[in-house]
Parts: structure tokens; sequence; C-alpha cells
């Protein structure tokens, strides 16, 4: 019997790279899904974002593992549509214990664009916020739950660099701490659990791609700052995964308020 039985998950940014991985690993572990991702870019973000194919490949990874899952494309920064779109997958499902807080965007590139502070702090730190709001009467409703919103090492670490998107990047990625630490108290009566996980590097689209290798290449300080302590370039998605299960499943049932790394020592790092 897998961890997860009979509980329903709502992943933000669920149609590719960890969004995706989550899912999978969850329904693995018997849970139903309900997904939302934009499907389409944000013009402050250099590097292709995901695809309505995308999504369309996490629902038939989930349904081959003879889970349910219900998916829309849906923008967190939209409450009223991330609202609509979290009623119908708890309409079809019964109900949701599992809130992954996932989306978001890096507009970092040689080439400041328009728009990118404002357009990343919307996306990785409102769209958080939308995130919890619209799942939080369900959870309380439910009689508890646990929620992971996805922050960074950039959440930790003053590794934003001088451009507005870095700068956005990494603020938002500390604001996603601030959600957590008073979701975490203000739930807690509900039996809510609320942490935060920090990723090092991710092997995902959104650092895996030309425009991001060339900012990080222009910048040797910043490859040298962005090297993990142990012998690892990246992270694979489902490290991130493995982790998430762990605390969103019983075996942490008292684990909440916590920021949890998974950063190949990174943080660590002097
Ligand atoms: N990849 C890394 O190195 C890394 C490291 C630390 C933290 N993170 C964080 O992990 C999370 C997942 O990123 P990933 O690595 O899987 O990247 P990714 O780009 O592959 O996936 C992010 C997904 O979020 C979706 N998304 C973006 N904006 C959205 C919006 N407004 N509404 C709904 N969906 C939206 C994208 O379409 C995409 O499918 C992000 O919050 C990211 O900041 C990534």
């Amino acid at each position: 019997m897998g961890k997860l039985e009979g509980k329903v998950a709502f992943i933000t940014g669920a149609a590719r790279g960890q969004g995706r991985s989550h899912a999978i690993r969850l329904a693995q572990e018997g849970a139903d899904i309900i997904a939302v991702d934009i499907c389409k870019q944000i013009d402050s973000v250099a590097y292709p974002m995901s695809t309505p194919e995308d999504l369309a490949e996490t629902v038939s990874e989930v349904e081959a593992l003879d889970r349910r899952i219900v998916a829309a494309e849906a923008d967190v920064r939209d409450r009223d549509g991330l609202q609509a779109a979290f009623d119908a997958g708890v309409a079809q499902l019964g109900g949701v214990d599992i809130v992954l807080g996932n989306a978001g965007i890096a507009p970092m590139g040689v080439n400041v664009l328009p728009n990118e502070w404002d357009d990343v702090v919307a996306v990785n730190l409102t769209g958080v916020y939308n995130t919890v709001e619209v799942a939080k009467q369900a959870l309380i409703e439910r009689g508890g739950g646990a929620i992971v919103l996805t922050s960074s090492t950039a959440g930790i670490n003053g590794i934003g660099g001088s451009q507005p998107g870095g700068l956005g990047y990494t603020a938002s990625k500390h604001g996603v701490v601030g959600l957590m630490r008073s979701y975490a108290n203000s739930l807690a009566e509900h039996s809510i659990r609320v942490n935060t996980v920090h990723p090092t590097g991710v092997n995902t689209p959104m650092v895996v791609n030309d425009v991001m290798q060339e900012f990080l290449q222009n910048d040797p300080s910043l490859s040298n700052a962005m090297a993990n302590a142990l012998p690892v370039p990246m992270v694979e998605a489902v490290d991130i995964s493995n982790a998430i299960l762990w605390l969103v499943s019983d075996d942490a049932r008292y684990v909440t308020g916590v920021t949890l790394p998974v950063d190949a020592g990174f943080t660590n790092k002097k």
C-alpha cells in the first residue's frame, strides 16, 4: 500500500519539470492529482515555458499509474481562474489533502527584459499566496493536510545578482518562507502542516536551456557561486519529489514550519 492512498494533491506548475515529477511520484504512492499550469509564455521569460502538450503528458503519465488526474490551464496570478480550476478538481476528486505551490519563473539572462521584477514577484510570491488561499478552506474542511511551498537556495542565500529578474527571484523565494512561517502558525490549529523546500540547481527546462547557460557562463563568479558541496552539478527533479513525499506523508506528521534544503550541501557551504 502506498503512503498516500486516498489522498488528493493540488499541484501548480505541473506540466513539466519538478511539478510533473511531483505528480508522478505522489501518484505512485496512491494520490489522485489536481494539476494546473499556465502552458504559455510570459514575455519577460526568455527560455521556453510549458505547452498544453506538456500538461497532456503529465496527465497520461499519472493515468498510466491508474490514478485519477484533473488538469487545467490556469495562471497562479489569476486568483479567480485558479480558484475555478481548483474547485473543478475538488468536485471531481472529492476533496484535497496536499497542496504544492511549485509554479515559478526565473526571468534571468544576459539581456534584461521589461517587467522582470513585476512578473517574477507576481508568479513566485503572489502566485504561491493565491495557491494557498484558494485551497485553504478545503483543507480545513477535510480536517487537516500538508502544504509544501517550493522556494530555492535563493530563498536562503543572497544569490540574486544585481539585475531585476534575479533580485526579484531571490526576494520572492525569501518571501515564500515568510508565507510558509505565517501559514504554519495560523493553520496549525486545523492540523495543517506547512513547510518549504529549497532546491539547488535541478535538471529541468528552467535551467537546462541556452538562455540560462549563456547567463551563467557570462559571469564566472555566478557559476562558481552556484557550485554544490557534494560533487554533483545538479540534482534531479525526483530528488525534490522524494523530499516532498516525506514532508506530505504521515512520516513527517509533526514536521511544520521547516525550511528543508535539498541542495547537495549548497547553503551550508562557505
Ligand atoms: N530548476 C531549478 O534549478 C530550480 C532550483 C530551485 C528552485 N526551483 C523552483 O522550482 C519550481 C519548479 O521549477 P522547475 O525547475 O520545474 O522549472 P520548469 O520551468 O520546468 O517548471 C515550472 C512550471 O511552472 C509553470 N508556471 C510558470 N508560471 C506559471 C503561472 N503563472 N501559472 C501557472 N504555472 C506557471 C511553467 O509553465 C512550468 O511548467 C519553481 O518554483 C522554481 O523557481 C527551480
